[in-house]
């Protein structure tokens, strides 16, 4: 039996749960800077006040952004799951509003050299996510990295997070071209929405998301869903500084009610949408391609 089918069969005998109840958001964009942690932990803010149970999985390697705005400082993170056998409720983090928070570490990256045992752990411990709670936000790095691919390409809900800047756009296509072009991409299982960050005005968020899809409607025979803009806001700015979040800070400010907008949007959006796939079905995936 090769190792492949081996890992199906323990996930096979684990009896993951069918019905998948908590909906994963992946956030991605195709450079850095661009507002990723900042849309994780605001739409977190406005899902919770909307009565949802949040937990928000960060798997950015390179700068650990949401925990500075949280103002926790996780102890542990998923290896301690796999190389130490602590339970996936161990290493998560309340912060504000009873938001969860896990950190990745390197957890994420060390899934490569798992054995059977390790698998079957952690695919239950993840699956466990469902009971606590109903959306799982993942916080992606940066980039077309293997690691941020796989992670894309194995979510049903994707966040693209793009800017005005001609940086962001050419990122932003590159992105959605190697996600597009890979074998593993599921086209029909898979709704791309974009947010347009840090714009002047309602009309050049709307052109940031017209131009964008006009290139992947055109050359990637593929769409995208527009969830709405973020302001440049200076109270986002000063939020971050003073290590804080934007919507908890400054209810009134034009980013917080933007944020607010495009949360309510989304899960207005889900309320037609069968969920396809669960985290069960993400960390399989993800896992089953490495062994
Ligand atoms: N809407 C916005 N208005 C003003 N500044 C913003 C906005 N969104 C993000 N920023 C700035 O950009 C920086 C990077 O945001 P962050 O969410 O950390 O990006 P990423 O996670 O994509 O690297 C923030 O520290 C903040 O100063
Ligand atoms: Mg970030």
């Amino acid at each position: 039996m090769d190792q492949a089918q081996n890992l199906r069969n323990v996930i096979k005998s684990q009896n993951v749960k069918n019905v998948e109840n908590a909906k994963v958001i992946t956030i991605t964009s195709g450079k850095g800077g661009v507002g990723k942690s900042n849309v994780a932990v605001n739409l977190a803010v406005h899902f919770s006040k909307m009565g949802k149970k949040v937990i928000i999985l960060d798997a950015d390697l390179g700068l650990a952004n949401v925990e500075v705005m949280f103002g926790t400082l996780p102890q542990y993170n998923l290896s301690d799951v796999v190389f130490k056998g602590m339970s996936i409720r161990d290493i998560i983090t309340t912060g504000p509003m009873d938001i969860g928070f896990i950190s990745g570490g390197s957890g994420i990256v060390g899934l490569n050299n798992l054995n059977r045992e390790q698998i079957t752990f952690l695919v239950r411990n993840l699956s466990l996510l469902n009971d606590l709670c109903d959306i799982l936000i993942i916080d992606t790095g940066a980039g077309v990295s293997d690691q941020v691919m796989e992670f894309v390409l194995a979510s049903p809900e994707v966040l693209l997070v793009s800017t005005p800047e001609p940086s962001s756009f050419t990122d932003s296509y590159s992105l959605m071209k190697a996600m597009c072009k890979s074998p593993k991409y599921v086209k029909d299982g898979t709704n791309v929405h974009l947010v347009a960050n840090k714009v002047m005005s309602e009309s050049e968020g709307n052109a940031v998301f017209l131009k964008l899809q006009s290139v992947v409607n055109k050359f990637l025979d593929s769409d995208l869903d527009y969830l709405g803009y973020i302001p440049y806001d200076t109270n986002l700015e000063k939020a971050v500084r003073n290590q804080k979040v934007v919507s908890m800070e400054y209810p009134i400010s034009r980013a917080t009610k933007s944020f607010e907008n495009v949360a309510a949007k989304l899960l207005k959006e889900d309320e037609n949408v069968h969920y396809r796939w669960g985290i069960s079905h993400i960390f399989n995936t993800l896992i089953k391609d490495r062994v």
